[in-house]
């Protein structure tokens, strides 16, 4: 369980206190991108995976919050939506992820990351690996035959086989302490800006709703697609950098090299063979992920460039 953030914003701020004992606010138009917005849907997300500490458990299904997330919901889709070429071809979608520019973080820390710009990079990212797998595993009940068998196939993996140490989530909190940083969940979401809150909302909002299970399944297989090469360069940026914590990392570019050939073959393969009419969902859902993770790259590299940090607070990741 986290302790609930501060706000960042008129929106964030009257949920947070509501969730307190205040009254809720109303959406009103809002950055889609924005910390205010993203804060907010993180805030409300997060009820309905470990929730927050001193937040009562019944805030998951309270009706007035849940019209506000909607209405939330709405304006970052409609941006998502917006924000993508769409179409049907999930091959070309598949592809188009499959090019490898240089450019990216993983490229960025393999070849001159310092330390504290890889501290940084993974206390941005432990907001969604502390909770490895559980937006996808929503998904699950939506599916049938082989693409469910197969979804929960890639996931077991997610959960280390059975074995608690093995999650992936817990090879990220080794990784975490490897590193020095605090592996408590939820520890660094006060320093984490609206690009990677982006990253996890959008994960959560696509696995919350059945009418986007299309979209879940081509987030998914995006997240698999990319993984395996990004993190055979995280493990080169960790042995370079003389990091001894690689297990996270490994055990990746061995896991997801198999998760893509499952994810395309037998999940979205499987999909569309039943529901055809999901293939446009399947292709904004690969889209959608490359649009936030695009963002999230340029905002890290971005601030990097100029000698900055890329977290709100660094103070303790430098
Ligand atoms: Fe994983
Ligand atoms: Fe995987």
């Amino acid at each position: 369980m986290g302790h609930l953030p501060r706000p960042r914003g008129p929106i964030s701020e009257g949920i947070i206190s509501a969730l307190s004992g205040g009254a809720l606010p109303s959406a009103g138009v809002t950055d889609p991108f924005g910390e205010d917005l993203q804060l907010s849907l993180y805030v409300c997300y997060e009820l309905h995976y470990q929730g927050f500490s001193g937040v009562d458990s019944g805030w998951e299904w309270d009706p007035d919050l849940l019209r506000l997330r909607l209405d939330l919901e709405r304006v970052f889709l409609g941006a998502l939506r917006d924000g993508v070429p769409g179409g049907d071809d999930v091959e070309a979608a598949i592809d188009e992820l499959m090019t490898d520019a240089p450019g990216g973080v993983s490229h960025f820390l393999e070849d001159k990351g310092e330390l504290w710009h890889l501290r940084e990079y993974v206390a941005h990212r432990s907001i969604y690996h502390q909770k490895e797998a559980d937006p996808h595993a929503w998904v699950i009940p939506r599916l049938t035959g082989q693409a469910k068998a197969s979804v929960v196939a890639v996931e077991f993996d997610e959960y280390g086989g059975g074995q608690g140490s093995a999650m992936h989530s817990a090879l990220f909190c080794d990784l975490m302490r490897g590193l020095d940083l605090d592996d408590s969940y939820l520890a660094w979401l006060d320093d984490v800006p609206a690009p990677m809150l982006a990253v996890v909302n959008l994960m959560s909002m696509f696995g919350l709703h059945r009418s986007l299970r299309g979209a879940l399944v081509g987030h998914f297989a995006a997240a698999e697609i990319t993984s395996s090469p990004s993190a055979a360069r995280m493990t080169r940026a960790l042995d370079r950098l003389g990091v001894e914590e690689t297990v996270f990392f490994t055990e990746h570019v061995e896991a997801d090299a198999v998760h893509e050939q499952v994810m395309r073959r037998d999940v979205i393969g499987d999909l569309l063979r039943r529901e055809p009419e999901l293939t446009a969902d399947v292709v904004f859902g690969l889209q959608a992920t490359d649009l936030v993770e695009g963002r999230f790259a340029a905002h890290l590299l971005g601030a990097w460039d100029a000698g900055r940090t890329s977290l709100r607070e660094a103070a303790d990741a430098r």
